[in-house]
């Protein structure tokens, strides 16, 4: 559909924008007990599909007064306690996560009509963890990360790219040594929502949440 100029007949076109979703439903008899399983199986399939970036997920977090506020990362690892990212600590995300350990994940794949919501607090990964994962990545990338105030005003391009070169000749062939500034976070996950999307829109959508036995699985009203 082509969207106009105009704003009211934007505004109109956008409203008329309307797909179905027909991809399959999600029955409770599919889901696995664990939703960290329910969620590997998710992601594989997340992963075989074209996606771009099927592992890029919207973070939320928000002030100690509950300000909140949202941005992409990348999931680097998923294991049995949470869901891990990598960031530098003295962004706005990780002094909102400082301030406030309360996150939350969501994944969109729309090409299956998939949207999965986690809940929970977060931790610091340990130093080791970091450094395993920071010596991983490319040399332009460490470099990148050990000149970036992230969220910090910058006088300009130019003042980044000078920085940028500087360190990338001071390193050259070289270890680039961990920032104190950088690392992971772990989200601890108590709530995780699977959706599927279904024909007029009575979509699936399942929630587990953690409780002292275990995981309590509850089918959602769309
Ligand atoms: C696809 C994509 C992936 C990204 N991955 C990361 C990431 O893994 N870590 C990160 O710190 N920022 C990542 N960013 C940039 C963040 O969205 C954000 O701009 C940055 O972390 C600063 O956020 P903050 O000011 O809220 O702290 C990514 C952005 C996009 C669009």
């Amino acid at each position: 559909m082509e969207i106009k100029n105009n704003s009211a007949q934007r505004s109109e076109a956008l409203a008329k924008l309307r797909r179905e979703y027909l991809h399959k439903g999600l029955d409770e008899s599919e889901l696995d007990a664990d939703p960290f399983v329910q969620f590997r199986h998710w992601l594989d399939e997340a992963i075989a599909a074209p996606f771009l970036e099927p592992t890029a997920m919207t973070l939320a977090t928000a002030t100690k007064d509950g300000k909140p506020s949202a941005r992409v990362v990348l999931l680097k690892k998923v294991d049995d306690r949470g869901f891990v990212f990598f960031t530098n600590y003295e962004s706005r995300k990780g002094e909102e996560l400082s301030e406030n350990p309360n996150a939350s994940l969501l994944f969109y794949w729309d090409a299956l009509e998939r949207q999965v919501r986690i809940e929970g607090t977060i931790e610091r990964v340990s130093k080791e963890e970091s450094k395993a994962y920071f010596d991983e990545r490319p040399f332009a990338s460490r470099i990148a990360a050990t000149i970036s105030q992230q969220s910090r005003v910058v006088r300009s391009r130019e003042e980044l790219e000078k920085k940028f070169d500087e360190l990338a000749m001071r390193y050259k062939g070289e270890i680039v040594p961990l920032p104190s500034f950088w690392g992971g976070f772990r989200v601890l996950p108590g709530l995780f929502e699977f959706w599927q999307g279904r024909e007029n829109r009575l979509h699936d959508r399942f929630r587990y949440s953690r409780g002292a036995h275990g995981w309590r699985i509850e089918r959602l009203s769309p």
